[in-house]
């Protein structure tokens, strides 16, 4: 009977201290970003529990933090390895907080994350580890300072085809070279807005890029032709390729398959020839904007 008892203690006190262990990670976690940060502004209260209602900006479940949400707050500092502690989040959005550094590995822990917006200064590489983040349905890291290159996984190594949740990946208005992976797209995604503009990729334009509605390759150094063969992008509303180095080629085909087009954008595409009569059947059509044409 005592031993029962004293079991049952035991993993009273454990349950307790596992839930007031977990707890605490995301008080050092989120402790440790306000030391980074060297926060001035952040209504944070290390004294008390983050989950008490006195941290501002931050929202819980279950005594758990799962979101922080920061926009133009003037902070300086980095993103700390200790972000990685709050695993419960869901929401990370740190917009317009002029952050800089890399993006910390440790993103990757947070396995619950469904929108992950980082609008700052950042440098340096995506870190592979995102590809872990198998929730992520927002994926926005536009508008930093981000160089390196869109990563596959390789069986070891995560990459971000792996994020077959993400509706939504926005890798605008960074420094990203080399090619875009043809692997990066495959059926089991969810993708339907790729954003890549105003970056340094090169190279072909995949044609895997299949069921995305809005894609937006523009201001970047790709080459080769414009595809021939993009038939599959039979759910594009928008898309704009204008400003790449693609050689000179004719018009292509698919331009009138593309029956649920909005909005094509292809200015400086050294494209040859005429549009096609039967685009502008497409009922929905609104904005062409396809010029110069070389002769
Ligand atoms: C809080 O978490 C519970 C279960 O973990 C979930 O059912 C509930 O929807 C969550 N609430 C919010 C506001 O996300
Ligand atoms: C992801 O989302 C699903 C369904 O919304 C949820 O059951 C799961 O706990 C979430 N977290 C991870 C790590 O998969
Ligand atoms: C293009 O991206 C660079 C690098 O992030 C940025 O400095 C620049 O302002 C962007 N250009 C436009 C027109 O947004
Ligand atoms: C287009 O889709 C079909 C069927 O999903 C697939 O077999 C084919 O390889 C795709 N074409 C390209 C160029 O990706
Ligand atoms: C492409 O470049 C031209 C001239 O450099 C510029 O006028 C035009 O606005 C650009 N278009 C897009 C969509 O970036």
């Amino acid at each position: 009977m005592k031993t029962i008892i004293g079991q049952l203690l035991i993993a009273i006190i454990s349950i307790q201290l596992s839930i007031t262990t977990s707890q605490n990670t995301d008080r050092v976690g989120l402790l440790a970003l306000q030391r980074a940060w060297k926060d001035k502004l952040l209504e944070w209260n290390s004294g008390s529990d983050p989950c008490g209602g006195d941290w501002a900006d931050i929202k819980c479940n279950n005594s758990r933090v799962t979101s922080i949400i920061l926009t133009s707050m003037g902070l300086t500092g980095g993103l700390p390895m200790d972000i990685g502690q709050i695993t419960e989040l869901e929401y990370l959005i740190l917009i317009g907080c002029n952050f800089i550094g890399q993006i910390p590995s440790s993103i990757g822990n947070l396995e619950n994350l469904e929108d992950l917006s980082l609008n700052n200064i950042l440098t340096g590489p995506i870190p592979s580890s995102v590809g872990n983040l198998k929730n992520l349905s927002w994926f926005d890291l536009s508008a930093n300072q981000l160089t390196g290159s869109l990563t596959v996984s390789d069986g070891i190594t995560p990459g971000q085809d792996m994020l077959t949740q993400a509706i939504h990946i926005r890798l605008g208005d960074n420094k990203l070279s080399g090619d875009i992976p043809p692997g990066l797209f495959h059926s089991e995604m969810t993708l339907r807005h790729l954003l890549l503009e105003n970056n340094s990729f090169t190279g072909n334009i995949p044609s895997t890029l299949g069921l995305v509605q809005t894609v937006r390759l523009d201001r970047n150094s790709l080459g080769g032709d414009v595809p021939s063969n993009i038939n599959n992008l039979t759910n594009v509303n928008e898309m704009d390729l204008s400003n790449n180095s693609f050689v000179r080629s004719n018009v292509p085909l698919w331009f009138s398959s593309l029956r649920s087009l909005t909005t094509l954008k292809m200015q400086h595409t050294n494209l040859v020839g005429e549009l096609p009569a039967d685009l502008f059947s497409i009922p929905q059509l609104q904005n062409v904007y396809v010029y110069p044409f070389v002769d």
